[in-house]
């Protein structure tokens, strides 16, 4: 008689196995992807899988209920204190009869996918490096005199295949009490990212969880973190806060400035971005009702001089040429060496940067985004004080960094503001009356429908008001080319109030768009458009297929709105996305994926830098970017934008052609 024929669904995998071969035991076996945390003892239930009946001509074979042993004690006793589902089995305890089709469900796989709202996304599979180990150590013996510690390493290797499973000082303090309370029985946290896994805790008895990581984007205005469960993936809890070195300067620039013209400069920045750290940490924390020490590992990410400072060293290095780094590659630290309060031994990870001017940050966006896995030419903007540029495709990826500046923020504006609830985020001009309707974060309502609240408080406008406000004023005429408002009388209408010399558009009450307004704007747009179009020269194309946009607020922008300014390169509308914050998200694969760590310090190598600050070309490009939306690149997949020209005098309107 041949021995069972074993489908695991849905992964599909086949084969023959000896009866009385147990589900777990067939799995690992077979490749099959099944989570067990006490190693098959019946404790965990993480094993559970759900067996089928019945003819399933698809794979060739018949299920009876005779294919898997009887539900047995230790199951039962799971069920009587836990709860097991009628039609699931601890595939540690069921055994293999004959013919059998098993369905894993997703809580039972080890490398199950996170779910990812964009579909062009990356899948992420959970691989994390901190895991949970059950071991039965053996109790202390007077005629083979070993140590606890090494009794426990001795236990990891030999039920869990981890050679050089190292403990500290720390491990022994915990492992001492832990391993008599239960019992010997204890369960560990190892991280196996690196040649030497560590333990960083011991529970006595079995411990089924939670434990969590934390991924961390540290951007010159704001800290964004994830805190995410690392047996599901789920993030828990993501949470933010302003970066406290803004009272050193808006910009990295203006950061390095610092640190050079004061003595100890850099260390208080490095101070007081640690501090910051460590509140998003609480909040996180907070926010998710957890202990703080259950985070077992944090992954960060950041550009270059956020990069420098968290770790305290000087960055006055990368304010001037050649713009050294003092490391490119990823880190592998410990917490407490960057004072972070987790678990007292909690890993740090740091990825890689890719150049002096483009960082862990761009880093974490290439892999959150991935061009290199795709054939079409795809531009990644992630647009914040500093935008970080990725243009590729299977060939080849190239990086820039280009120094925007924070207008994009609303910084810089005449009624600029920070993205929260006041600030018109939407806007929208009439080409004939060249009244405008807004929208205000906080309110679902356009401003001239009759939802809108009368006594909204409107603040002022941020980074994607802006934009689209300036965009808008093209549209409607009332900006020319060059990027110079009109007068009331260039353009018939009143909203046009003269300021000096210029002229500005009223969008409500004192909230004006002004000549200057547009002039920052302009600076910002060019400076990301000559960094696309840098690395457009260097690829050797003059379009993209795809572009991304990413940053905290770019899932903000309005890609038509975008590409009327000239931000972008034109491209089709639908082929237009925004990632949200991919750095974040990054930051987010490389805790839950260790392969993921690996595939970026890899790509980080194949990526090829292009240097804005020594091109010559930069300038070049930067003032034909300068005209709304281009001097002399076409935007074919725009209709044509009205074609005014005013002049400074607020004279008489002339029209072209
Ligand atoms: S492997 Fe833990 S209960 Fe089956």
């Amino acid at each position: 008689m041949t021995d069972p024929l074993v489908i695991f669904t849905p992964s599909g995998k086949r084969g023959h196995v000896a009866p009385g071969t147990t589900v777990l035991a067939a799995a690992r076996q077979l490749g099959v992807d099944l989570d067990s945390v006490c190693g098959g003892r019946g404790i965990c239930s993480k094993c559970q899988v759900e067996p089928a009946f019945g003819a399933f001509p698809k794979h060739g074979v018949t299920v009876t209920e005779e294919a898997l042993s009887p539900r047995n004690a230790v199951e039962d006793r799971y069920d009587r204190i836990r709860g097991l589902a009628p039609a699931r089995r601890l595939g540690c305890q069921a055994l293999i009869l004959a013919d059998a089709v098993l369905d894993v469900p997703p809580e039972s796989q080890v490398h199950k996918q996170v779910v990812r709202k964009r579909a062009e996304a990356r899948p992420v599979v959970m691989d994390p490096a901190t895991r949970l180990h059950y071991v039965e150590v053996a109790p202390p013996d007077m005629h083979e005199p070993s140590g606890d510690l090494q009794r426990l390493e001795r236990a990891l290797a030999e039920q869990w295949g981890i050679p050089n499973a190292k403990g500290d000082l720390r491990t022994l303090q915990m492992a001492q009490p832990a391993l008599r309370k239960g019992d010997w029985k204890v369960t560990c946290a190892v991280y196996g990212d690196g040649p030497e896994p560590r333990i960083l805790q011991v529970w006595p008895g079995f411990y089924g969880g939670p434990i969590y990581g934390l991924a961390i984007d540290v951007g010159s205005t704001t800290i964004a973190g994830h805190l995410c469960d690392l047996a599901t993936g789920d993030v828990i809890a993501s949470t933010g806060l302003m970066n406290p070195q803004i009272r050193f300067g808006e910009d990295l620039m203006s950061r390095v400035s610092y640190a050079m013209l004061n003595p100890g400069g850099a260390a208080q920045m490095t101070a007081a971005v640690r501090q910051a750290l460590n509140a998003l940490v609480a909040q996180a924390a907070a926010e998710a009702r957890i202990d703080p020490a259950l985070i077992f590992e944090a992954v960060i990410v950041g550009n270059p001089v956020m990069h420098h400072l968290v770790l305290g060293i000087d960055p006055v290095e990368l304010g001037q040429a050649p713009f050294a780094l003092a490391t490119a590659d990823a880190l592998h630290l410990w917490a407490e060496e960057i004072e972070l309060r987790l678990h007292p031994d909690a890993r740090i990870y740091i990825l890689p940067c890719i150049a002096g001017h483009v960082g862990a940050d761009a880093a974490a966006v290439a892999l959150s985004e991935s061009p290199q896995l795709n054939d079409e030419l795809t531009l990644v903007v992630d647009v914040g004080t500093n935008a970080e540029i990725l243009l590729g495709n299977r060939s080849r990826v190239l990086a820039c960094s280009s120094p925007t500046g924070p207008a994009f923020e609303g910084a810089q504006i005449s009624s600029g503001q920070r993205a929260a609830p006041g600030a018109i985020e939407r806007v929208e001009i009439d080409p004939v009356t060249k009244a405008p309707r807004f929208r205000v974060i906080g309110v679902n309502a356009w401003s001239d429908e009759a939802a809108f609240p009368p006594d909204t408080r409107v603040t002022g406008i941020c980074g994607s008001g802006i934009i689209e406000a300036v965009a808008e004023l093209r549209l409607a005429g009332l900006l020319d080319a060059s990027g110079l408002l009109g007068s009331a009388e260039q353009t018939g209408t009143d909203r046009m109030v003269p300021q000096g010399r210029t002229h500005a558009y009223r969008l409500r009450g004192d909230i004006l768009v002004t000549q200057g307004d547009v002039r920052a704007i302009q600076l910002a747009k060019s400076a990301l458009y000559a960094g696309a179009r840098l690395l457009m020269d260097a690829f050797g194309t003059d379009t993209v297929d795809r572009i991304v946009l990413a940053g905290a607020f770019g899932a903000h922008i309005s890609p038509r709105h975008a590409m009327v300014l000239g931000m972008i390169p034109d491209c089709d509308l639908a082929k237009v996305s925004s990632a949200g914050n991919a750095a974040g998200t990054g930051a987010r694969i490389a805790l839950l994926n260790v392969a993921a760590r690996r595939d970026v310090e890899t790509l980080v190598h194949r990526i090829h830098k292009v240097e804005t600050a020594i091109e010559p070309r930069f300038q070049e490009h930067f003032v034909a970017a300068n005209a709304i939306p281009h001097a002399s690149d076409g935007f074919p997949h725009l209709d044509p934008l009205p074609e005014v020209t005013f002049n400074t005098e607020g004279g008489r309107r002339r029209r072209r052609g």
